[in-house]
């Protein structure tokens, strides 16, 4: 049995299938329209494309409360007419990798893919070791997918893939923080300091808390204000992708693209549009 290359649509094969809400479909639109122009439109352009899953889950998933099944971030970087080269896989769970290498080698079998169990910002050194080594006679092409329940991405982890030649969509993950600001801005809650890599943010919020400003929207501006001291355009604030839930329209989340070059934001923008539905950064919750 095989995927459909034109689609995100799986089935149950018997392995281990996490459940994901109904929104989640969304984002595997949108990842599919982007991995598959990106990996066409970069094959003769680059000696390698590499695919990074920093949080990759099982390859499969199940609509909540529903029969169907859909590819997630993993899969959908494989189900392609011109896959990527190199695919590095990391997750914290051992049940979701190992569900992955599975499937990979079931439905996958000639593709090289490595899978590393643990938490992706302990193992960032690990894996810029697999990548393969970057000169003039063997370019290299990134594209990395950061997909965390939370802020779970610490930047300095940012700061050391993007040494290399990378795009990442990360997405910015809104329930947990709204639910945990009163956490987070505890002096003994490192959760943001690791997200945006300092503590300067605290005494920036305080001033902009008393004017009502939006927590969510200032966590953007101060990643994305970080993400361009590492040399990527503010542009990713312009187009981002906002994800909202199916039932009560609450705005869940935010995909947020990052490149270095015009051309990644060409192939962004067409697959923000093609997707089924797109909005610009808002905040009105
Ligand atoms: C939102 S889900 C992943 C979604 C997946 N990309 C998809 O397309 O459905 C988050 C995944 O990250 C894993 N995870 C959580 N913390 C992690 C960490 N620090 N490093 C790597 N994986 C982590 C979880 O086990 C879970 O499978």
């Amino acid at each position: 049995m095989s995927f459909n290359q034109n689609s995100i649509e799986a089935f149950d094969d018997g392995l281990y299938i996490p459940e994901v809400g109904p929104w989640a479909e969304n984002k595997y639109e949108v990842l599919h329209h982007y991995n598959y122009m990106f990996s066409t439109g970069m094959k003769n352009r680059f000696h390698n494309r590499v695919y990074i899953d920093l949080f990759s889950s099982a390859g499969i998933a199940r609509i909540r409360n529903s029969n169907k099944y859909v590819l997630t971030s993993s899969l959908i970087a494989l189900n392609l007419p011109d896959p990527y080269n190199y695919y590095i896989y990391c997750d914290i769970d051992e049940k979701c990798i190992s569900t992955l290498s599975e499937r990979v080698q079931r439905y996958f079998p000639a593709k090289k893919a490595n899978y590393i169990v643990g938490d992706c910002n302990e193992k960032a050194t690990k894996i810029l070791s697999l990548l393969p080594k970057p000169s003039k006679s063997n370019t290299v092409l990134t594209f990395c997918v950061v997909d965390p329940f939370n802020l779970g991405i610490n930047f300095r982890t940012m700061k050391a893939l993007s040494k290399y030649r990378m795009d990442f969509l990360i997405l910015l993950s809104w329930m947990d923080t709204s639910r945990n600001e009163f956490r987070y801005v505890e002096y003994d809650n490192n959760r943001v300091d690791n997200f945006l890599g300092d503590a300067v943010w605290r005494e920036k919020w305080a001033k902009l808390k008393n004017e009502n400003y939006d927590f969510r929207k200032f966590l953007a501006e101060e990643f994305v204000s970080r993400m361009m001291i590492l040399g990527y355009p503010d542009t990713a604030f312009k187009t981002m992708f906002e994800i909202r839930s199916t039932s009560k329209n609450l705005s869940l989340y935010h995909l947020a693209f990052f490149s270095k070059s015009k051309r990644g934001y060409d192939f962004w923008n067409k697959a923000r549009f093609g997707g089924p539905s797109q909005t610009s950064l808002r905040f009105e919750d």
